[in-house]
C-alpha cells in the first residue's frame, strides 16, 4: 500500500458525501424500509418489560436518523400506549445535526424524547462503565456501522448485555455472499481503511446467542466509477474501497485490478448496459 492512501472515516464531511451518494445509487434504505414495513412489526411486537409505561431505544451509528425515524414510527404504531426513550450514538457532528433537524421537524405529538450521544461506541460504553449507570434498553440497532467499530464481538457483547428483559438487538449488514465481501476479502491488505467484514454468525454462534436472519436483496449501480474523470463514480469507488480520493492516490496497477475486480461475477452483474454491484444486506435479530 502506498503511504498516501488514506482512510475514508479521516475526513467526516467527505465520507459523508461519499455515503450520500452511495444511498443515491442504491436501493439501500429501499430494501430497509421494506423490512421495515413487512417484517419489523412482528419483531417489536414482543419488546418491552411487564407493567412499564415506556419503552428504551438505543441506535448505534444512526446517521442521519431516517432509517431510526421509520423504526422508531414502527414500534410507536406497536405500543402506542407507550412513551419512547431514544438514545443516539453517533460520531459525526453533520450527521448528528440532520437527525436532530429530522427530530425537530417530525417528532411533535409523538410521544418520543431523544438524547444525544456525539461519541462512538466505543467512546459510549467507556463513559457508560465509567458513570456506573445501569441502562438497560427494550430495542437496541446497529445499522451498517460495525465495520468501524474496534472490536465488532465486543461491540456485540457489549450492546447485548444492555438488554432488558424481552428486548432485541438488530443488526443490519452486508450479506456473506455479497460483493463488499469479495471485493474486500480480495484487497483487504491494499486499502488504507480497516473496514471489518466478519464472520458475525459465528461470533453470535459463539456467544451462544439467539438470534435470526432475514436476507435483504440490494443493488448498488457502479456504473459511473469505469467512465474516466466522472466524478460521482470517484466518490463511489471512494466509499467501495474506504479510501479517501482512490483514484488519485492509489497505485496504479490497484486501480487496474480493482476496476476490473468491481466487473467480476463475485461483485457485479451487467444489465442494461449497467453495472450493478451486489449490495445485498442481511439483518439480523438478536434475542434477550
Ligand atoms: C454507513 S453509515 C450508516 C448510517 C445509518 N445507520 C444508516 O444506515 O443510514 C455508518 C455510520 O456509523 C457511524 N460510525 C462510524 N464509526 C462508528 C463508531 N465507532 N461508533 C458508532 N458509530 C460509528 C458513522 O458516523 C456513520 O454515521
Amino acid at each position: 500500500m502506498e503511504s498516501s492512501m488514506k482512510s475514508l472515516s479521516s475526513d467526516f464531511s467527505y465520507y459523508l458525501k461519499t455515503f450520500n451518494l452511495f444511498l443515491d445509487r442504491s436501493t439501500e434504505h429501499m430494501c430497509m424500509q421494506k423490512f421495515i414495513d413487512e417484517k419489523l412489526p412482528d419483531v417489536v411486537a414482543s419488546i418491552g418489560k411487564e407493567g412499564s409505561s415506556s419503552l428504551n431505544v438505543l441506535g448505534v451509528g444512526s446517521g442521519s436518523g431516517k432509517i431510526d425515524f421509520e423504526i422508531l414510527g414502527k414500534i410507536k404504531s406497536k405500543h402506542p400506549g407507550l412513551s419512547i426513550r431514544n438514545e443516539v450514538v453517533e460520531p459525526n457532528p453533520e450527521q448528528l445535526s440532520t437527525y436532530k433537524a429530522l427530530v425537530k421537524e417530525k417528532s411533535q405529538g409523538l410521544n418520543i424524547s431523544f438524547t444525544w450521544n456525539h461519541m462512538s461506541s466505543e467512546e459510549y460504553e467507556k463513559k457508560a462503565k465509567e458513570s456506573h449507570e445501569i441502562k438497560q434498553f427494550d430495542f437496541i440497532h446497529m445499522i451498517q456501522m460495525l465495520y468501524y467499530v474496534e472490536s465488532v464481538h465486543d461491540s456485540i457483547k457489549y450492546f447485548h448485555s444492555l438488554l432488558e428483559t424481552n428486548g432485541k438487538l438488530l443488526i443490519i449488514i452486508v450479506s456473506d455472499d455479497g460483493g463488499w465481501h469479495s471485493l474486500w476479502e480480495t484487497f483487504r491488505s491494499c486499502f488504507p481503511g480497516s473496514c471489518l467484514f466478519l464472520d458475525v454468525h459465528k461470533m453470535l454462534d459463539d456467544m451462544r446467542m439467539k438470534y435470526k436472519i432475514y436476507e435483504l436483496s440490494s443493488d448498488l449501480d457502479i456504473t459511473e466509477c469505469f467512465i474516466e474523470g466522472n466524478e460521482n463514480g470517484e466518490l463511489l469507488l471512494d466509499f467501495l474501497t474506504e479510501s479517501l480520493h482512490f483514484r488519485k492516490t492509489a497505485p496504479t496497477d490497484l486501480k487496474a485490478e480493482v476496476l476490473q475486480y468491481l466487473r467480476q461475477p463475485q461483485c457485479s452483474r451487467e444489465e442494461n448496459g449497467k453495472i450493478i454491484f451486489n449490495n445485498n444486506l442481511q439483518v439480523i435479530v438478536v434475542d434477550y
